[in-house]
């Protein structure tokens, strides 16, 4: 950005704080707070001191996405919940596996706002790792709907998913349900680990409504700059 360009901050990019400490996410948000409101922490960072930064950064008045990908029987999975709802956190994820679960979840967040996210199928995986679990003659995005699908019946407010499977859970799921968006790239990043990725504007046009980014901007030389064009892709693409 040069300094005849005013900075552009969307609601719609979360970043992805994948550190080992809080002092360097610390740092990565005070490099890209002018272009981004919403922070993701992760399992890494959540073992790391990491309840306390939710604490931090929702008292900063950021948003704070929670991302513990939770699984287990109902009662703990309910208990967890309710501990995370009073953080104060926006939002959560857990995996999408049976009804039950879901449910205790959302038993566990009671009245709070704290939104729960499904995760359908991570991003990094592919068809021939469905078969190694042995969820075998389903493509990712197939279980993706199915599991998109199961979501918004168990009454959870939205899901994980690939941009690249947008559009389709949108016309399974209808307008009022949230598509939520990691494995971004843009234009000429390295794709890293991921496998099923989209680029910010495409993600957009696709029907996501939040993008989640971690690397391309919490690795890049300039994380400000690298945040500002993902912002202004964002914002572009936003008719
Ligand atoms: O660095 P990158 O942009 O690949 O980070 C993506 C983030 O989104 C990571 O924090 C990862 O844990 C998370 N995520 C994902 N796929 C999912 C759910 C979450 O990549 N299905």
């Amino acid at each position: 950005m040069t300094h005849n360009e005013t900075a552009i901050k969307t609601d719609r990019l979360i970043i992805a704080l994948d550190f080992p400490t809080i002092d360097e996410a610390r740092s990565c948000v005070q490099k890209t707070s002018q272009h981004c409101c919403f922070y993701k922490i992760g399992l890494e960072l959540l073992f790391s001191g990491g309840q306390d930064f939710v604490k931090e950064l929702l008292a900063d008045g950021h948003r704070v996405f929670v991302d513990a990908k939770l699984l287990d029987i109902g009662a703990t999975v309910e208990k967890a919940t309710a501990n995370i709802a009073r953080l104060g956190a926006d939002f959560l994820t857990l995996h999408v596996s049976d009804t039950k679960t879901m449910q205790a979840a959302i038993k566990g967040r009671g009245s709070s706002s704290l939104k729960l996210l499904g995760v359908t199928v991570l991003t990094n995986l592919e068809t021939e790792d469905l078969n190694e679990q042995g969820i075998s003659g389903k493509t990712p995005k197939e279980l993706v709907l199915h599991r998109a699908k199961l979501a918004k019946e168990a009454g959870l407010d939205g899901v994980i998913a690939s941009a690249q499977e947008a559009a389709d859970i949108r016309e399974v799921v209808g307008p009022d349900f949230l598509i939520v968006t990691p494995g971004i790239r843009p234009v000429g990043s390295d794709i890293g680990d991921q496998a099923r990725v989209m680029t910010p504007k495409l993600a957009i046009e696709a029907g996501a409504d939040f993008l989640v980014v971690g690397r391309p901007i919490s690795r890049a030389d300039n994380p400000a700059e690298a945040a500002d064009q993902i912002a202004r892709e964002i914002a572009a693409a936003i008719v």
